[in-house]
């Protein structure tokens, strides 16, 4: 049985349609995220599945049943926020075992299981300080602890990262997909973060206005985009675009844009003599060519970005900007010529108006 499934859910404030006819189900122990820009409905999709949103139209349900008209108290569910809110007044203990107090569980269960929560996610040095005695990913933990002790079925974040900083948001990160490593609750996480969502995600559902663009596990997403919204979103640096016109010639095909004609073999996709297209490259998918090679983008380096290991090329070819990931050691210096080739199986193409993968299935 699917842990969660949303059938036709729709969500409208007034006129305004946030959420359109989606349908979605997740398994038992999957972890899933929603990942998309500010504005896609992400918190506005979980905070329905946790009973904090009316439902406009269709179906949520929870372990097989509907929970539509469900209290949150009644779903099975624990949330973890942005914004934490601890009781800045309360120990950690007392903050933890807030919600079992509630329900008045006897108080040497509630020692208990807050004990062991608190060995789980490293928090028994700090159970008799106060929040304010706490860093930022000390407190984090605490609200997560506070969602683990209700034993829940389902956890649901709400970018419980986003106001750490850097290096304690990959710390959390991992410590988050340790937790779920040895818990195995089913959990949905939204975040607007790719990097969060494919490195903690077994499956990513990239969200755009409301409607599900794509659902698929994170080495799927980034290999076969199923458009180009999808292609852009994810990957950094991002995918290259190149508008081009498509040629029969021979066995193969030709791609004709940016100043430049490349020849494919094609076989991977679905083309057409005189089509108009999006040729996608990612930037750590061209290579410096040698000389002599044909069929390469080339240009003029114009800015050069140095990361450490590598360095990103951007150069103008036939009046296109395009940007190569290169080996530092392979960097140009600035305003050289430069010149890139790439392997077949490494380009997208779209097509050129609803912009679709043209890749045959
Ligand atoms: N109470 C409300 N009344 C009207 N519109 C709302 C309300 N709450 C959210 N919206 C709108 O619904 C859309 C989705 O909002 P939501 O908060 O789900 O986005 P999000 O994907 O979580 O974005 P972010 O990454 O910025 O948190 C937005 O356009 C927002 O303006
Ligand atoms: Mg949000």
């Amino acid at each position: 049985m699917s842990a969660i499934v949303c059938s036709h859910v729709d969500k409208a404030y007034g006129a305004t349609t946030v959420i359109r006819d989606l349908n979605l189900s997740i398994e038992e122990h999957e972890f899933v995220v929603f990942l998309g820009p500010s504005g896609c409905g992400k918190s506005t999709l979980l905070r329905m599945l946790a009973g904090l949103e009316d439902i406009s139209g269709g179906e949520v349900s929870i372990g097989g049943k509907v929970v539509n008209d469900l209290d949150p108290g009644d779903r099975g569910i624990a949330m973890v926020f942005q914004n934490y809110a601890l009781y800045p007044h309360m120990t950690i203990f007392d903050n933890i075992a807030f919600g079992l107090k509630r329900q008045k569980v006897p108080a040497a269960e509630i020692r208990k299981r807050v004990e062991a929560v608190s060995r789980t996610l490293g928090l028994e040095p700090y159970l008799g300080r106060k929040p304010a005695e706490l860093s930022g990913g000390q407190q984090q933990r605490v609200a997560i602890a506070r969602a683990m002790i209700k034993t829940p079925k389902v956890f649901l974040f709400d970018e419980p990262l986003s106001n750490l900083d850097a290096k304690l948001r990959n710390h959390m990160r991992v410590e988050i997909a340790r937790l779920h490593q040895s818990l195995k609750t089913t959990t949905v996480y939204v975040t607007h973060d790719q990097l969060e969502a494919m490195t903690l995600a077994d499956r990513i559902v990239l969200l755009k206005e409301g409607v599900i663009e794509q659902i698929g596990a994170p080495a799927e997403i980034y290999l076969r985009p199923a458009n180009m919204f999808v292609a852009g979103f994810i990957g950094t640096p991002n995918m290259n675009f190149v508008e081009v016109t498509v040629g029969r010639s021979g066995n193969g095909w030709t791609l004709t844009g940016a100043g430049t004609v490349l020849s494919i073999e094609g076989r991977g996709f679905h083309l057409q003599h005189g089509d108009r297209a999006v040729l996608g490259i990612r930037p750590p998918d061209l290579k410096t060519a040698s000389a002599g090679v044909p069929g390469i983008l080339q240009g003029t380096a114009d800015l050069i970005e140095f990361h450490g290991n590598d360095a990103l090329v951007t150069f103008g070819s036939g009046g296109k900007e395009i940007s190569a990931l290169v080996p530092a050691r392979e960097c140009p210096t600035l305003n050289a010529p430069v010149r890139y080739t790439f392997e077949e199986e490494s380009i997208h193409l779209f097509d050129a108006t609803s912009g679709a993968s043209l890749r045959k299935q």
